[in-house]
């Protein structure tokens, strides 16, 4: 939503409890909510921050403005979660409210260091003249959630690059500490920066070097790198803004992308032995995904359900953006496979054998196999004239496609209504279909490949219809 710039960056401070009441009763309207994503209280949530584990439990922030659905003056809304299925919001925020990021908290990343939690963040800081100066600062988060903001900073805006200069990620190897920061050179090419703890001290970050991955400069900006390992191997996850489409077609307005490695020298610095750049998802909406490596050695991630520069039919309402489950990387014949954790299974609250349904609460979980050399039409979300989100499967071609031009309140269509993706496997097995009111997240393969995004049915969208084939599997309603 486009509001003006005094409003998006209005102090805190100066938003009247009747001017708050005002915005969580309109959200409060919305017939959208989610029931098992985390959703904003109010406003904008886009940026997953800080994933971590710390204190006994996972660690989870999120980007937010407050006051409406649009990028206003950022803070990080802190979650936590012991399943990683059910988080809960504790009240705990790191809000803009010094010099160091005077106009918004950006994204960043968290590490336990000693019984603390750091908070390793952007600074997003203008002038009078509105000219931007990124600054990556720091703090520490205790074991009550008290914050303690770092006076100094931490690294500062190098020559080479413009005000694009932020998302630092601390990541530890081989015993050090280091940080991948997203940049923008002169030329307004992309690239990343990687800065090194110095003896493993994180207020003094030395310059390592910029990071070789294979990028080819052909994006503006790297948004929210990270480096995670799986299995060992070093994936690095990123959303390099205006990639060129003849290096990589994707449909959204900005893509999330990753690339797998044999190896990370950490001196160079490079990553060595690169895969091609992947899609990490192929559905309308999956952004600035993080991750990081549990205790116990997994790769998990998370991604905003949303993306930059996009209106949503929740606008109105006053907020925006939902947060996707928690998926574990995995690497299988070396290709990356995303899946939810185990712990999702949780929320099953009663299995039946798959059928076509009138009506649901659009709040349930599908496993469905699907025969070979077959065409299935399946529309979700469907009303009484079967429209709704239409996913085609085709066994025979390896070929899998959504439309969600029937589902509901349409938006963004200068993007397009439907999304497709091959498997390179050849050969469609199952989907693995997790449904909340306006969100979808679906698997295939066990997370081969991955559809995520948002559609906005109407009221009489609740049903489930079968146009052709003959999937065969479960229908799980799922209870949070
Ligand atoms: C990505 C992003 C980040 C930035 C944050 C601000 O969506 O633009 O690069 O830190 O959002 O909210």
């Amino acid at each position: 939503m486009d509001l003006p710039k005094e409003v998006r960056y209005r102090p805190y401070a100066d938003w009247s409890d009747t001017e708050i009441e005002t915005i969580q009763e309109n959200v409060a309207k919305s017939p959208w909510h989610a029931t098992y994503h985390i959703e904003p209280k109010t406003g904008l949530l886009n940026d997953p921050n800080g994933f971590s584990y710390f204190n006994g439990k996972f660690q989870l922030f999120y980007q937010n403005w407050p006051f409406g659905a649009a990028h206003g003056l950022k803070q990080w809304v802190h979650t936590e979660s012991t399943d990683l299925v059910h988080f809960s919001e504790t009240g705990i925020t790191l809000e803009p409210d010094n010099a160091n990021d005077s106009h918004g908290a950006y994204s960043g990343s968290a590490y336990q260091i000693g019984d603390k939690l750091f908070l390793f963040y952007t600074g997003n800081v203008r002038d009078e003249n509105w000219v931007r100066n990124p600054l990556q600062i720091g703090a520490w988060m205790d074991k009550n959630g008290h914050i303690e903001k770092f006076k100094e900073v931490l690294i500062q805006q190098p020559q080479d690059v413009t005000e694009h200069f932020r998302d630092p990620q601390i990541f530890e190897y081989q015993n050090d500490f280091y940080a991948i920061v997203g940049a923008q050179n002169h030329e307004k090419q992309g690239f990343i920066k990687l800065y090194k703890a110095v003896d493993r001290d994180v207020y003094h970050w030395k310059f390592v070097g910029d990071l070789e991955f294979g990028g080819t400069g052909s994006e503006y900006m790297i948004e929210c790198p990270n480096l995670v390992f799986v299995d060992g191997k070093p994936v690095l996850l990123y959303s390099p803004q205006g990639l060129d489409k003849v290096e990589l077609s994707y449909d959204n307005i900005y893509p999330n992308t990753y690339k797998i490695y044999q190896s990370f020298d950490a001196e160079k610095p490079a990553l060595l032995d690169g895969s091609p750049i992947f899609n990490l998802d192929y559905g309308f909406e999956a952004y600035a995904t993080q991750g990081f490596n549990t205790p116990d050695g997994r790769a998990l991630i998370v991604s905003w359900i949303g993306l930059p520069d996009v209106d949503y039919p929740t606008d109105k309402y006053d907020y925006q953006g939902a947060m996707s489950l928690v998926k574990e990387l995995t690497l299988k014949n070396g290709k990356l496979y995303q899946y939810p954790v185990e712990a999702i299974t949780s929320l099953r609250a009663s299995e039946e054998i798959f059928v076509p349904k009138a009506t649901t609460n659009n709040s349930y979980e599908l496993e469905l196999a699907f025969e070979s050399d077959t065409l299935t039409e399946l529309v979700l979300f469907a009303d009484s004239r079967g429209r709704g989100l239409k996913i085609t499967v085709d066994t025979q071609t390896g070929k899998i496609t959504l439309d969600r031009s029937a589902a509901g309140k349409q938006y963004a269509l200068d993007f397009g209504t439907s999304r497709s993706c091959t498997i390179d496997t050849g050969e469609i097995v199952e989907a693995s279909i997790f449904i909340d009111k306006s969100i979808f997240e679906i698997f295939i393969n066990k997370g081969e490949k991955v559809f995520t995004g948002r559609v906005f049915p109407t009221e009489q969208q609740t049903g489930i219809q079968i146009n052709s084939g003959n999937p065969k599997g479960y229908y799980y309603n799922l209870n949070y």
